[in-house]
This record gives structure tokens, C-alpha cells and sequence, in this order.
């Protein structure tokens, strides 16, 4: 991790997570469960396309988790793993953050926004 952008919550338990920007800049941003990580990020300000809205239809949400994250997160779904595919670059833990509902079993998790391709 390289720099932070936002300080560290006062409240460790607060639910929260981890991402990397484009730039290199890790944000600790506070999660709202139920909410999908793709509106979370947004509301964050936090910057990635979502063309399709989460329709599963535009792969622009495409963020990659840390090796010790993707337990903490179910699996993907066929169609989500097939829309992944379509992707010209793909990592081992790329997923599509429209696809994942934040849950506060998820808290502490590490992700970075995919660069676009
Ligand atoms: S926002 Fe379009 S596939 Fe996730």
C-alpha cells in the first residue's frame, strides 16, 4: 500500500474496507451493508464507469481482490465469471463490483480498481 487518502476511521468497528485508486492511493472508506460495493464506491467518489448501472452488461466495475479477501466474499456467479471473461486483461481475483452485496462479515477487505483497458 502506498499512501492513504482519507484517514483511518476513529471507530475500527465501524464496517469498512480498503481500495487502491488508479492513482496508487489506498481509501479506508466506511461500507453500508446491503448496498452493492459498486454503489458504494460511487457514493465514496471514488472514480470507475458503471455504464450498465449493475445490469452485468459493461464489465466497467471490474476491481481485483486480495489474495487474503476473496474468502471473505461468495464465490461468482456463472454469469458474472462469463461477463469477466469478455475482459481483455483479467486477474486471478478480478470480480465486477456491481455483482457483490456488502455484508459487514466483509469488513477489512483489500481491493484495488482494475486499470482500464
Ligand atoms: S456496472 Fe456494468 S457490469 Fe458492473
Amino acid at each position: 500500500m502506498k499512501s492513504h487518502a482519507q484517514s483511518p476511521l476513529a471507530d475500527n468497528k465501524t464496517p469498512h474496507f480498503f481500495v487502491e485508486d488508479r492513482a496508487g492511493v489506498i481509501h479506508q472508506l466506511e461500507a453500508v451493508e446491503g448496498w452493492r460495493l459498486m454503489e458504494i464506491l460511487r457514493d465514496h467518489g471514488i472514480g470507475m464507469d458503471n455504464t450498465c448501472g449493475g445490469a452485468l452488461a459493461c464489465a466497467e466495475c471490474h476491481i481485483v481482490l486480495s489474495e487474503q479477501s476473496v474468502a471473505l466474499i461468495p464465490p461468482p456467479r456463472e454469469d458474472e465469471l462469463e461477463k469477466l471473461d469478455e475482459l481483455p486483461m483479467l486477474y486471478e481475483n478480478s470480480r465486477l463490483c456491481c455483482q457483490i452485496i456488502w455484508t459487514d462479515e466483509m469488513s477489512g477487505l483489500q481491493l484495488k480498481i482494475a486499470q482500464e483497458t
